[in-house]
């Protein structure tokens, strides 16, 4: 039988799976790339990748290399040796994340155990001392130092990267950024507020004065009160908080598109907006609240139309590069059909 080798390398960008359609219009429309679409991930030919990471991209895994597997089959020496030498060539802290597609996960993990076994036996009997310069992901990652051993499951294969850690999108397996329910929030939306700040590394501070603009039922307001923030939430529907930091939220009947600050108050410390709004009009309300300095942090959710998002958020985006390029534009783990504008402004 001819010996198993891996293919050469490819570059993978993981999405939300459906959303790869909008990653493929990305990668062509920003960067005149084109690439092979697989659920749940594009294929980029060659090692190239865009520096930058993509508003659809969960997480990358650079110059990555595929082995297909026939059933049973086990990693031989010579794709050991290969996988291997990417560490050796330029020995530093690492650590290994394995996983496959986000359909089926539970199913995954004894396939996925018995290959992270294989991996580490096949490194140790290779490179004396291995095992010390070994971390924790979790541990390793948050620091952008060291490499990261990236190995996902794809149908009978495994696709396999090393890459500087500090070259990655997200801390996170997968880029699958789950943020935990807590039970007192009155709305699933209150994930994507928590995964928005854990993504912008910033705690709300107590006293932190904040507008939430279509803040009903009351899951991002219910987030920035629990931490002792003040909350103005506007929105013509009730909210729904049973939790006693609900008396740190002034709740406004008005239309949040129109809403203004009063001409003498100060810029408030967070503008966030969840009113289910497409990217035209979403422009028109950062223009207020960018354009005139009104706020220094953001979140702000964008609706996407069902088709060609990108020709919609194009001025969006243009506005935000030479408006705010400090802060981000990225589909969250628990965004839909949307995608969240975040960040500090630059004072
Ligand atoms: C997706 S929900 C917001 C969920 C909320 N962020 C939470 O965490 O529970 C959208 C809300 O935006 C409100 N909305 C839509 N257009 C609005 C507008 N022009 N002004 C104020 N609220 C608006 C709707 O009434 C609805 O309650």
């Amino acid at each position: 039988m001819l010996p198993v080798r891996l293919s050469s390398p490819y570059s993978l960008i993981l999405c939300r799976p459906g959303a790869e359609p909008e990653l493929a219009e990305e990668l062509q429309r920003l960067y005149g790339l084109n690439c092979r679409r697989e659920p749940g991930f594009c294929v980029l030919e060659g090692a190239g990748i865009p520096a930058e990471a993509l508003i659809f991209e969960r997480q990358r895994l650079p110059a990555a290399r595929y082995l297909a597997l026939k059933a049973g089959e086990r990693l031989n020496e010579e794709v050991l040796d290969e996988l291997w030498k990417g560490w050796d060539e330029d020995p530093q802290p690492w650590a290994i994340q394995a996983y496959g597609p986000e359909e089926g996960e539970g199913s995954q993990s004894k396939r996925l155990g018995g290959l992270e076994k294989e991996l580490l036996r096949g490194g140790e009997k290779r490179i004396k001392g291995l095992k010390n310069w070994q971390r924790k992901a979790e541990k390793l990652l948050p620091k952008r130092k060291g490499k990261l051993l990236q190995v996902f499951l794809q149908g009978k294969g495994v696709w396999f990267s090393w890459a500087p850690c500090n070259e990655l999108t997200s801390v996170v397996e997968g880029g699958r950024c789950r943020m935990r329910m807590d039970a007192a929030a009155p709305s699933r939306s209150y994930l994507k507020m928590e995964e928005a700040l854990f993504r912008m590394e910033y705690e709300p501070q107590e006293e932190e004065t904040v507008i939430d603009l279509g803040a009903a039922p009351g899951g991002w307001s219910f987030a920035f009160a629990k931490r002792g923030c003040r909350v103005t939430a506007i929105d013509n529907g009730p909210l729904k908080i049973q939790d006693a930091c609900v008396r740190r939220i002034e709740h406004l009947h008005l239309d949040g598109l129109s809403f203004r600050l009063a001409r003498h108050m100060p810029p408030v410390d967070w503008l966030v907006g969840d009113m289910l709004i497409p990217p035209g009009k979403a422009l028109s309300v950062l223009r207020y609240w960018l354009g005139e300095h009104k706020c220094r942090n953001l979140v702000f959710n964008v609706k996407l139309p069902q088709q060609e998002p990108m020709p919609a958020l194009e001025p969006l985006l243009e506005y935000l590069e030479q408006e705010a390029p400090e802060l981000e534009v990225r589909q969250l783990y628990h965004d839909r059909r949307e995608v969240t504008i975040f960040g500090s402004r630059v004072s």
